[in-house]
């Protein structure tokens, strides 16, 4: 099964992906990483791991739908059974989706529902929460919206900051995507080497 990571931050999320495939307990392939930025740690990561990048800078495109135009056609030059957003901090448009339908998966550091966008971190602390976590879904055209594949429990502790629960939970979120991705390579290895019609029993 081969993997598009698109990332916009420091991209531990991804070096837990690059750590498990590397040691043997992820069996996917991962195909390229890109960004929606240059300079990312992401892209750093896997310039060093000798793995494919490619930039489609936000900035340099006039309007919104030229970029998700480039950004899709950089991201199927690699011809990606999925295509996984770890951090990746843009919204894609109906076009992206529609090229990797049901194949595009994302990570968000909140229990979802609750807590969606850019700020789920912030925002659990702020409402004072017990336990928050994190979610693996199909993206789909909205935010933080489309059919759940894991959540994860992560407790909130006393004195926590937005940077020490993030830490935490992204512990969280690095193990619950690997395990995600590994069912998804058993079901399209079942499947006969491609991706499969349905998505794997729910965690
Ligand atoms: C992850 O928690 C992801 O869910 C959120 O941003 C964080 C990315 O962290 N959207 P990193 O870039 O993988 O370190």
């Amino acid at each position: 099964m081969r993997i598009v990571v698109l990332v916009s931050g420091s991209g531990s999320n991804l070096q837990g992906v690059m750590d498990a495939i590397a040691d043997g307990s992820l069996p996917v392939t991962l195909a390229a990483v890109g960004a929606d930025r240059p300079g990312t740690g992401g892209v750093r990561r896997a310039d060093d791991a000798g793995i494919p990048t490619f930039e489609v800078d936000f900035r340099r495109y006039p309007e919104r739908s030229a970029w998700n135009r480039a950004l899709t056609d950089a991201v199927a030059a690699y011809a990606p059974d999925y295509v996984v957003s770890s951090g990746f901090m843009r919204i894609v448009d109906q076009q992206f989706l529609d090229r990797f339908p049901q194949r595009y998966l994302n990570t968000h550091p909140a229990l979802l529902p609750s807590f969606p966008g850019a700020h789920g971190v912030r925002d659990a602390l702020a409402h004072g929460v017990k336990v928050t976590g994190c979610t693996i879904m199909i993206a789909d055209a909205g935010i933080d919206t489309g059919p759940i594949l894991a959540q994860a429990p992560v407790a909130v502790l006393p004195g926590d900051t937005e940077q020490s629960l993030h830490e935490r939970i992204k512990i969280e979120e690095r193990r619950l995507l690997i395990a995600t991705l590994a069912d998804l390579a058993r079901s399209t290895e079942s499947a006969g080497d491609r991706a499969p019609d349905r998505l794997p029993e729910r965690r």
